[in-house]
């Protein structure tokens, strides 16, 4: 293909059809919609309200969604714990053309394990994490790290289309393997998520004096007091690693010696964080 046609190619809007349209999706399709991209959802609750506002044409059941586009992209954004029940749900038979699915969920080998399951060998399949949300990507997305992984890609038109979504607004794009994201994600997410949770029950609040770093702090705490119950309990659910690490630390699974050891363990960082940081 030549230059001319990819840019043609790259600025042709894509149909994408969202399942699951909670928070994320809702915050996503923002961008999507302000590129151009013509976007239908379906999700378990009624999103219609919202979704005439934004301009997403919103199907209460999945089969008429499937059945009334072509869609180039189906984006899977559900809670991690419904993902099999969800993709369990979906009449395949009923799509049009062969179709790109892209997952957007924070844990990745076992999304790409079970879509390789469940989907029909004729989809195409990108894992991807945009490592951003509502709070962190409130302001825009250069900058913000978006990893994927093209695990079955037939469609490379379809699929760099849809990449350059990201790509346009400044993420910086990591093509990594889903294990290894989980194997890295089980570092620092876990990290994180832990400490983030820690400084939410120590209920700390802006002051008039803050500091930068004080700030930093009460960033982490809004952010993680979103994602916490989401990815920790999930996440040590979905990903093997985080699941190794929450073990090392909870060995005997006692909820008082569990705490305790947890407890030890933020009380020796905070202190070495804080200095850092202040
Ligand atoms: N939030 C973030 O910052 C962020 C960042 C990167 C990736 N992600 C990933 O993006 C995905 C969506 O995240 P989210 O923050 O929007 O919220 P979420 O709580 O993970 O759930 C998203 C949607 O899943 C649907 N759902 C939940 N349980 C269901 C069930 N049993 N059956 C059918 N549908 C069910 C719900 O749809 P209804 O609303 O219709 O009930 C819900 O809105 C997650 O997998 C998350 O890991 C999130």
């Amino acid at each position: 293909m030549n230059e001319t046609n990819d840019v043609f190619s790259s600025s042709t809007p894509l149909n994408i059809g969202i399942i699951g349209f909670g928070p994320f999706a809702q915050f996503l399709a923002k961008t999507m919609i302000k590129q151009g991209h013509i976007l239908f959802a379906t999700s378990r609750s009624d999103h219609s309200q919202l979704c005439s506002q934004l301009g997403v044409k919103f199907f209460k059941e999945m089969d008429p969604f499937l059945d009334s586009n072509n869609y180039d992209v189906i984006l899977i954004s559900t809670s991690i714990l419904s993902l099999s029940q969800v993709l369990s749900s979906i009449p395949f038979h009923l799509l049009r053309q062969r179709t790109l699915f892209v997952d957007v969920l924070s844990v990745k080998e076992y999304p790409r394990q079970l879509l390789l399951q469940v989907l029909p060998e004729e989809t195409d399949v990108l894992c991807t994490h945009p490592m951003f949300g509502p709070e962190s990507g409130k302001n825009g997305w250069e900058g913000l790290a978006f990893m994927y992984e093209k695990v079955r890609i037939r469609n490379e038109d379809t699929c760099s289309r849809f990449l350059q979504i990201f790509r346009s607004e400044g993420c910086r794009m990591v093509e990594m393997p889903c294990e290894e994201h989980d194997r890295q994600a089980a570092r620092s997410q876990f990290l994180t998520h832990t400490i983030g949770r820690v400084l939410a029950e120590m209920d700390i609040k802006s002051t008039s004096m803050d500091t930068k770093g004080f700030e930093t702090l009460v960033y982490l705490v809004c952010e993680e007091a979103i994602l916490v119950i989401s990815y920790c309990s999930f996440s040590t659910k979905k990903n093997i690693y985080i699941k190794k690490k929450r073990n090392m630390l909870c060995r005997d699974n006692h909820g008082y010696a569990s705490s305790v050891l947890l407890l030890c363990f933020v009380g020796m960082l905070i202190p070495q964080i804080c200095c850092n940081i202040l």
